[in-house]
């Protein structure tokens, strides 16, 4: 556990990445695994992952970038898009069971019950309901890759800085029925960025805890 903290004290939001060093293709199956081993509400993972690695799309997806946030889309390694599934539906649970049936051995029968209490819950979201609800299921993925991301001493920045209809424009994610939710730039840490010698800020723990 102490390691696990130390790797969270040692990764920040890289604001400046060093764009000669690229992340090996071992440890992005690594970084995959552990965003493929996230958490997420009723195991449905309604979000896929897309990973881009290709100068020219980096390049193209800047200009869906604001601020500093556009030098970090070129300048990083890879960029990890978590797109939310849009309006979820029965067909996603239904690929769900049978996905939980076949890995567990079992007959579709046997989580009959499940199935309906997850297509119920579904069903009683308004669209926007469900947009959020899914996003927010994303936004847990992204979590677990930047974490997995510091113990392997790999660098990373979360981001909100972007325009959503640009990047799924790019990436052709409406037709997938998907949109980009939260976006990870994954790298490494160029020697003189700045941010990386500041004090970590954080709600001291009285202030963030509430023990009852
Ligand atoms: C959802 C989310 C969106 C963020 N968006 C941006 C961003 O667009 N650009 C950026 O440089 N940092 C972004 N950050 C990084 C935060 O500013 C940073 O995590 C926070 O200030 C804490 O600092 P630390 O991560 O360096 O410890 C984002 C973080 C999160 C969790």
């Amino acid at each position: 556990m102490t390691d696990y903290i130390e790797s969270l004290n040692w990764r920040y939001a890289v604001k400046k990445y060093d764009p000669a060093r690229k992340v090996s293709d071992i440890d992005i199956e690594k970084l995959k695994e552990a965003v493929q081993l996230s958490v997420s509400s009723m195991g449905l993972q309604p979000y896929k992952v897309i990973i881009v690695e290709d100068k020219d799309v980096k390049e193209k997806l800047a200009d869906a970038f604001s601020g500093n946030d556009k030098n970090l889309a070129v300048a990083a390694s890879h960029i990890f898009i978590f797109a939310n599934e849009v309006n979820v539906n029965e067909a996603h649970i239904d690929s769900y069971i049978e996905n939980i049936a076949e890995t567990r051995g079992i007959a579709k029968e046997d989580v009959s019950g499940f199935e309906a209490s997850m297509k119920g819950y579904i069903s009683s979201l308004t669209e926007e309901q469900k947009n959020n609800w899914t996003a927010k299921q994303a936004y847990i993925a992204m979590s677990g890759l930047i974490n997995a991301a510091a113990v392997l001493r790999i660098d990373t920045t979360p981001m909100e800085g972007f325009n959503a209809a640009g990047v799924n424009e790019i990436l052709k994610l409406e037709e997938k029925g998907l949109n980009a939710a939260v976006i990870t730039t994954v790298g490494y840490r160029a020697d003189d960025d700045a941010s990386q010698n500041l004090k970590k800020v954080r709600k001291p723990e009285n202030e963030l805890f509430i023990t009852i």
